[in-house]
C-alpha cells in the first residue's frame, strides 16, 4: 500500500505542476506588448476558467490599434503640462474620466471649457470651482483626436491585476 502511494503521489503532483506551467506559459504568450483584443477562457490542462480573464493588454472598447500611440503623443503635446493620468497635477487625474462624464461632455469641455462653465453646466461649474477657478485652455482638436487622447487615458489608468479584484496595477515610474 505504502509503495503504491509513493508512486502515485509524485506522479500526480508532476501532472498538476505540469498543467500549471503550461497554463502560465499560455497566459504569458498572450501578454505581448502589442495590444490584443482577446479573452482567455481556458488554460491547457486545467479546463475552462470559472470566468474569462480579461487581459491587461486588451484595447479599450472602440479603440483601433494605433489610437493609443496617437493619443499618447497628443496627450504629451497638449495636456501633460497640467494633467497626469493617475495623479493630480495642475488639473485633476484623468483616469476613469469616461466613467465620470459622457464622451460628448468631454469633447465639449476640451474644445472650450469656459463655454461649458458659463452655460451653467453643473459638473463643469463644480470642477472649475474645485480647482480654484483655473481656466483650462481651449483646444482646436478634432473629435477623433480627443477620442484618441481618452483611449490613451483609459489604457493607462490603474486597473486590477489579472485574476484579482483588489490589487491595483501600479505603472512603472519612467
Ligand atoms: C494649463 C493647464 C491645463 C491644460 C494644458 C489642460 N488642462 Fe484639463 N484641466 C485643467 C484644470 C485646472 C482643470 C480643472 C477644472 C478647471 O479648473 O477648469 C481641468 C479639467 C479637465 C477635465 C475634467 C476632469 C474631471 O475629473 O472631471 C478634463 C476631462 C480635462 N481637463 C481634459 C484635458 C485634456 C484632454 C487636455 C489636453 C488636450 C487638457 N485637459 C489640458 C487644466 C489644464
Amino acid at each position: 500500500m505504502k509503495n503504491l502511494l509513493e508512486i502515485i503521489m509524485p506522479a500526480s503532483l508532476a501532472v498538476v505542476a505540469g498543467s500549471i506551467v503550461v497554463c502560465l506559459f499560455t497566459l504569458g504568450n498572450h501578454l505581448t506588448p502589442e495590444p490584443v483584443r482577446e479573452e482567455v477562457s481556458s488554460c491547457a490542462g486545467m479546463g475552462p476558467l470559472p470566468q474569462p480573464v480579461k487581459l491587461i493588454s486588451a484595447l479599450p472598447p472602440g479603440a483601433e490599434p494605433g489610437d493609443i500611440a496617437a493619443g499618447d503623443a497628443l496627450f504629451k503635446g497638449n495636456c501633460a503640462q497640467c494633467h497626469a493620468v493617475n495623479e493630480v497635477v495642475v488639473g485633476p487625474a484623468l483616469a476613469g474620466i469616461t466613467k465620470r462624464r459622457p464622451m460628448p461632455w468631454i469633447t465639449a469641455w476640451v474644445k472650450n471649457s469656459s463655454k461649458l462653465v458659463a452655460s451653467g453646466d453643473e459638473y463643469a461649474v463644480k470642477i472649475f470651482n474645485q480647482y480654484q477657478q483655473q481656466q483650462m485652455p481651449s483646444f482646436h482638436l478634432s473629435k477623433k483626436e480627443i477620442e484618441q487622447i481618452i483611449f490613451y487615458i483609459e489604457d493607462n489608468g490603474y486597473r486590477p491585476a489579472i485574476g484579482t479584484d483588489d490589487v491595483a496595477y501600479t505603472p512603472p515610474k519612467p
